[in-house]
């Protein structure tokens, strides 16, 4: 595997891999756990070359102590990595994917609206700020296929909408959540949580998976509420938000009948750590 840390670097080792049928990229912060891996053995399998990117991105934080304490573990990233399959991993300083120096990057981006609800609100700039990494992670390494996890929901339906929108010619390829056996959607934000916490952590898919079982037996409304009194239940855990969507505009519905695919989708602090799960009710 080539470390590239700069994009001179980058291009020096994709041109040492000479002709690429199709080339795959897993974009990710970094601070990598099983769930990371899962796309890039998908990746690896798919593909005849991959590329791997760690970087934190400031532009997507919307507060700068998550920022300052993401965790950050290059050297471990690595020596899961290597053994993987994996050909390059690109981890670039700030200043190479942001040159215009302190302000960062300036261009907005159309969202689809995809951004008015669940995240987009609560975390004011985070979707564009993604939008602005992934695009320049497209530009750079060109990949024929980007692999990312359905943990993130609303971030994947607003990937597929500017890769569309764009014309990207490439295909984004939807993997599952990673979870831990006793349910936890892997995060990389799970090494932050204190042993208490971690152990009621599993409270969250535990309470959404209920929820499967509530469709069109109680309004929506209800289905909601039971589904946060359970997490709050939970001396450890506080929903931010529980909302049930159309899978495909993430807008919130009112009723099952409002739309064809429907999923949960919540956050949920266990203080400071804010950690979000989702899970398809039909
Ligand atoms: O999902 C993530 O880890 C990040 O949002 C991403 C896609 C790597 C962009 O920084």
């Amino acid at each position: 595997m080539i470390i590239a840390k700069t994009l001179e670097e980058f291009d020096n080792a994709l041109g040492s891999l000479g002709k690429v049928g199709k080339l795959g990229l897993v974009p990710t912060m970094g601070a990598l756990h099983e769930g990371h891996m899962t796309l890039i053995r998908r990746a690896v399998a798919e593909c005849d070359a991959v590329v791997v990117s760690d970087f934190v991105n400031p532009t997507q934080f919307n507060n700068q102590n998550d920022f300052n304490t993401y965790p950050r573990t290059l050297e471990a990233d690595c020596a899961l990595l290597e053994p993987a399959g994996v050909n390059i991993l690109l981890c670039p300083r700030v200043i190479d994917m942001y040159p215009e120096g302190s302000g960062l990057d300036t261009r907005t981006f159309d969202l689809g609206g995809l951004d008015q609800y669940g995240e987009g609100p609560r975390r004011p700039g985070h979707f564009n700020g993604m939008a602005q990494i992934v695009t320049r992670l497209f530009d750079i390494v060109k990949p024929d296929l980007a692999y990312f996890g359905e943990k993130d929901f609303q971030q994947l339906a607003i990937i597929e909408y500017f890769v569309k929108n764009l014309n990207y010619p490439l295909t984004i390829v939807r993997c599952p959540i990673a979870r831990a056996a006793d349910g936890l959607a892997l995060s990389s934000r799970n090494k932050l949580l204190t042993a208490g916490q971690r152990a009621a952590a599993p409270h969250i898919y535990a309470a959404i998976s209920k929820a499967v079982d509530m469709v069109g037996k109680v309004s929506v409304a209800d289905a909601i509420k039971t589904v946060t009194d359970d997490i709050d239940s939970d001396s450890h855990l506080e929903t931010e938000y529980v909302e049930i969507i159309n899978a495909l505009t993430l807008e919130p519905v009112t009723d099952w009948s409002q739309a064809e695919h429907i999923q949960l989708s919540c956050a949920v602090y266990a203080r400071p750590v804010r950690l979000i799960d989702n899970i398809k009710l039909k």
